[in-house]
């Protein structure tokens, strides 16, 4: 393809499967984005390396430095402009934001959610959805807008629930099925800025 790549910043708080599961399929020479930052506002986060090892510019921005949201915001925002992303893909990251970001950000972030949204915005999914009795689970990816967890989908992946599914067997029966959506998703996503 002759046209550009689209530079892609990720956001992350921790571990960074999904994260790696984006550096990976970025790899590939006819992926329209590469990964050219990862941000993550805990220091020592595993995910850190995993993007270092990688060969990704990532760097740990400590919420628990600044003294308003905003201030940790504005650091990060500083970052991901330096590095001329283009494009957020929030992946793990676990901090609620503002909206000042969200609207310096407003249509070219998108977040990936552990659950088949509208169903289980926050926190617990897994959980919310084995107490329900729902037959399915799954993950969506969206894009981010000022309601948390509310944007327009771009995509969602389900998996089955079952019998005997804990909240950590099914956390991870879906988080294989985000490591295939993501990157897919984030693709088409990135296909309308290219020039
Ligand atoms: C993933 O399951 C992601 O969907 C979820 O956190 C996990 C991060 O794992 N995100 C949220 O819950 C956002 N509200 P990872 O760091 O291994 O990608």
């Amino acid at each position: 393809m002759s046209e550009a790549r689209v530079k892609v910043g990720v956001l992350i708080s921790g571990r960074g499967s999904n994260m790696k599961a984006l550096i990976e399929a970025a790899g590939a020479a006819d992926y329209p984005a590469q990964i050219v930052a990862v941000v993550c506002n805990k220091p020592g986060a595993e995910g850190l390396n995993i993007a270092s090892d990688l060969g990704v510019f990532a760097v740990a921005i400590d919420h628990g430095l600044f003294a308003e949201r905003e201030g940790h915001e504005r650091a990060m925002d500083a970052v991901l402009r330096d590095a001329g992303v283009q494009v957020i893909a929030m992946a793990g990251f676990m901090r609620v934001l503002t909206p000042w970001f969200i609207e310096a950000w407003a249509g070219r972030m998108i977040n990936i959610h552990p659950s088949l949204l509208p169903l289980y915005p926050g926190l617990n999914t897994h959980a919310r959805a084995i107490d329900a009795g729902d037959a399915e689970a799954g993950c969506t990816v969206h894009e981010v807008t000022l309601g948390v967890d509310e944007g327009p989908v771009l995509g969602q992946a389900r998996v089955p629930v079952l019998a005997g599914d804990d909240a950590a067997s099914l956390a991870a029966r879906v988080l294989e099925a985000e490591h295939a959506l993501y990157p897919a998703a984030l693709a088409a996503f990135c296909e309308r800025f290219r020039q």
